[in-house]
């Protein structure tokens, strides 16, 4: 019998010897899953082979991203946002038909309930920025375009901010709505150009991503939640490609499939009928829902 076997340490079987000790797990998922994670994180430290303060300073990190947890604030999530973890898993639970319109990471301002709004409503309540005009069609994978599509937005103001991170500045449910497609697939509403902004890097995510010479900053994008009875529910956003941090969102949400086109329009008749200013912003975008696997709704 080996000693891994016999469960006594020894550094060229560490992983085996910990692994073995799980053999009567009950739960064969977690047994499975924690017997990766331990063969993984032992072959991690025996790279690395940190020192005692080393790994002791790695164990105040996470200690630290724990205390900075809030009902408000989640900083594990914050961590795996800005290491690309939420992405990653986001893909593997969202893998699609080629035609389907891609999803993105949710991102902790989504706000439930907010108001269910008719089509070409402005959502700026304030009427703060520069005005855009969104529109588009949403379609299944075979082209046809789909009624009665619930599309939950929000995005931030101008000056980069969600309502619920300036209560008391901004209105309440400010640039965030529920609308519908009409009969023809289509989608229509107004609201501001938002603008890039930092994930919340007062914590030690924050300081991380500047020891790693990083910065804290998403592009401008708006935030979709796209719902239909037989499709599968997809969370994305789109962005404006001209954004100065388009090639390197903080949490590596961009795909190349959700880069919309901002266009300045100069259009005065049209900015009238808008109500808008003039020039103002126009971007369409086109959604494809993929059907559920099992035909119902997800
Ligand atoms: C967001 O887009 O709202 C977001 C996503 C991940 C982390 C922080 C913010
Ligand atoms: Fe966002």
């Amino acid at each position: 019998m080996e000693d891994h076997e016999k469960g006594y340490f020894a550094e060229k079987d560490s992983a085996d010897v910990v692994i073995g000790r799980n053999k009567d797990a009950k739960d064969q998922r977690l047994k499975e899953v924690m017997t990766v994670i331990i063969r993984k994180l032992h072959e991690a430290v025996k790279e690395i082979e940190p020192t005692q303060k080393e790994w002791l300073d790695a164990i105040m990190f996470l200690t630290r991203t724990g205390q900075m947890c809030t009902d408000w604030r989640q900083e594990f999530i914050l961590l795996s946002d800005t290491l690309g973890v939420s992405m990653l898993v986001d893909a593997i639970n969202h893998r699609k038909p080629d035609a389907a319109s891609e999803s993105t990471v949710l991102g902790p301002f989504y706000v439930e309930d907010a108001p269910e709004l008719p089509l070409g409503t402005n959502i700026c309540l304030d009427r703060k920025g520069q005005d855009m005009v969104i529109s588009g069609v949403v379609r299944d994978t075979s082209g046809r375009p789909i009624s009665n599509v619930k599309l939950d937005v929000w995005q931030t103001n101008d000056d980069g901010f969600y309502d619920v991170q300036q209560k008391g500045l901004q209105p309440d449910f400010n640039l965030r709505g529920v609308f519908r497609t009409d009969n023809t697939g289509n989608y229509w509403f107004r609201a501001v150009k938002p603008r890039f902004y930092p994930i919340p890097d007062d914590g030690p995510v924050g300081q991380l991503l500047t020891k790693l010479g990083r910065h804290p900053y998403r592009p401008a994008h708006l935030h979709f939640i796209i719902s239909a009875d037989g499709f599968e529910t997809l969370t994305t956003h789109i962005f404006d490609p001209d954004d100065p941090y388009i090639d390197s969102d903080a949490v590596f949400g961009v795909k190349k499939s959700l880069l919309a086109k901002f266009v300045w329009m100069d259009d005065p008749k049209r900015a009238e009928q808008l109500d808008f200013g003039n020039p103002f912003w126009e971007t369409k975008f086109d959604f494809v829902l993929a059907p559920t696997r099992d035909g119902g709704s997800h």
